[in-house]
């Protein structure tokens, strides 16, 4: 690797082809590399330049559909943009075994997203709190002035709630602002709102505020769904006792409640990169909802019905948006949510929490029965094929073989390829 400096001063300042040339000659990248860099799909360098800064490319990923969900009574088909392989078939195996007794039912989200404003240095903690409860609705008219559509489609500010906190710094009163950002993920409308007001909380209360922004424990948005998953479908009772005991082990133990919640993220992560929201948020929002209770415990919950069914529930804080941030700006965020088809953020997160009940669901399945790496293979076993030089009709027969040898090698795909080509029966 060549030696390279990074003190690179003004990079916005380049074009966004001058910003390629320049790093493809300082770590010398072949010009096949320029041609990909170069390639930028369906976003225009504009589009890339306004989104964030010192753009060099644009980064494609794979967007599938998951398929046979039925959510309160209603189909949907759910994009996914993830790298994973096995991921969007698992969900829709889920799903579809979810669907024999008649789907997901989620409960209704509400929009409500916090703002949090940190009042430091108070002469008097509670001389504060009271002068901004005396003037909450002054403090909450300011607050809606910014954002007058919000409020004429009865979203915007809605309460003020207040915390104390004692600290090694001290005492801190923190306030809480509560918004309504009905179909938006909210946090650059909380983030305006809580800088707007803050000079005039200062001055009520005579106090010093350093931090005001969202929170991303939006403990207001609240996603919450059920399913029966059919015991036979599930593969039998054993099955379902394993499912049992996979989430009593993640119950107890943080290190597999890490992964069976990475697992629920992987269905909702994708969702929200399909449909352009922060995934940042979410992850963050998920792991802190986990550990709310003091110990990081799993998201979902199994128990069995009269018949032997697996009942399965997943709760968490689910702030998506379908409107504004990049959701309408980029075009296939915008695909995304047509394919959808939802009319509402709160229908956005009912189908996420769905999705990641499914995803999780369908890891605990193959996990204990056939595990997990026989899904993954499957895909990697045709994509070992492509590159052993198979070509197109030969990519399946390569790939049955590789996975009934449960050799996964270059070498082996090359050799049954040339042995296949050569006119062998194998
Ligand atoms: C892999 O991406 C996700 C799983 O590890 C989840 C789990 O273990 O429950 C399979």
């Amino acid at each position: 690797m060549p030696i390279i400096r990074s003190d690179i001063s003004g990079l916005y300042n380049y074009s966004l082809e001058e910003r390629q040339d320049l790093i493809a000659k300082l770590v010398k990248l072949s010009s096949d590399d320029l041609k990909i860099l170069r390639n930028l799909g369906y976003l225009s360098s504009i589009k890339l330049n306004t989104m964030i800064e010192n753009v060099i490319g644009s980064y494609q990923l794979p967007m599938g559909i998951a398929t046979y969900f039925k959510i309160n009574n209603k189909d949907y088909l759910i994009p996914m943009v993830i790298e994973e392989p096995s991921v969007v078939a698992a969900a829709s195996n889920a799903a579809k075994i979810a669907r024999k007794h008649g789907g997901f039912q989620a409960e209704k989200v509400s929009s409500i997203m916090i703002s949090q404003i940190q009042l430091t240095h108070l002469k008097d903690i509670s001389t504060a709190k009271e002068a901004i409860l005396k003037n909450k609705s002054q403090i909450l008219k300011m607050a809606n002035e910014l954002h007058p559509t919000l409020n004429k489609l009865n979203g915007g500010a809605i309460d003020i709630q207040l915390k104390e906190l004692n600290t090694k710094r001290g005492a801190m009163l923190i306030v809480h602002l509560l918004v309504d950002v009905l179909n938006a993920m909210g946090a650059n409308i909380v983030n305006s709102m809580a800088e707007a007001i803050t000079p005039y909380i200062e001055q009520l209360c005579d106090s010093k505020v350093y931090l005001r922004i969202v929170s991303n424990l939006a403990t207001y948005r609240i996603a919450k769904c059920r399913a029966v998953f059919d015991k036979e479908l599930l593969g039998g009772a054993e099955v379902v006792d394993g499912i049992l005991d996979a989430l009593a082990f993640a119950e107890v133990d943080p290190y597999r409640a890490s992964t069976h919640n990475k697992g629920i993220m992987n269905g909702i992560i994708a969702l929200a990169l399909a449909t352009g929201n922060d995934t940042r948020a979410l992850e963050a929002g998920a792991h802190a909802y986990a550990s709310l209770n003091g110990k990081y415990s799993p998201l979902s919950k199994y128990s069995i019905d009269a018949d032997g069914n697996l009942i399965g529930e997943l709760e968490l804080p689910i702030a998506l948006g379908i409107i504004g941030g990049m959701t309408k700006i980029h075009p296939m965020a915008n695909i995304s949510l047509k394919i959808l088809g939802v009319k509402s953020a709160g229908e956005l997160a009912q189908v996420a929490v769905s999705l990641g009940l499914a995803q999780n669901l369908a890891a605990l399945k193959a996990l204990v029965s056939e595990g997990i790496q026989r899904g993954h293979m499957a895909l990697h076993a045709r994509n070992i094929a492509k590159l052993a030089g198979a070509p197109d009709d030969l990519v399946q027969k390569v790939s049955s073989i590789l996975i009934k040898n449960n050799v996964f090698r270059l070498d082996y795909a090359k050799n049954i390829v040339n042995r296949l080509l050569a006119g062998e029966k194998l």
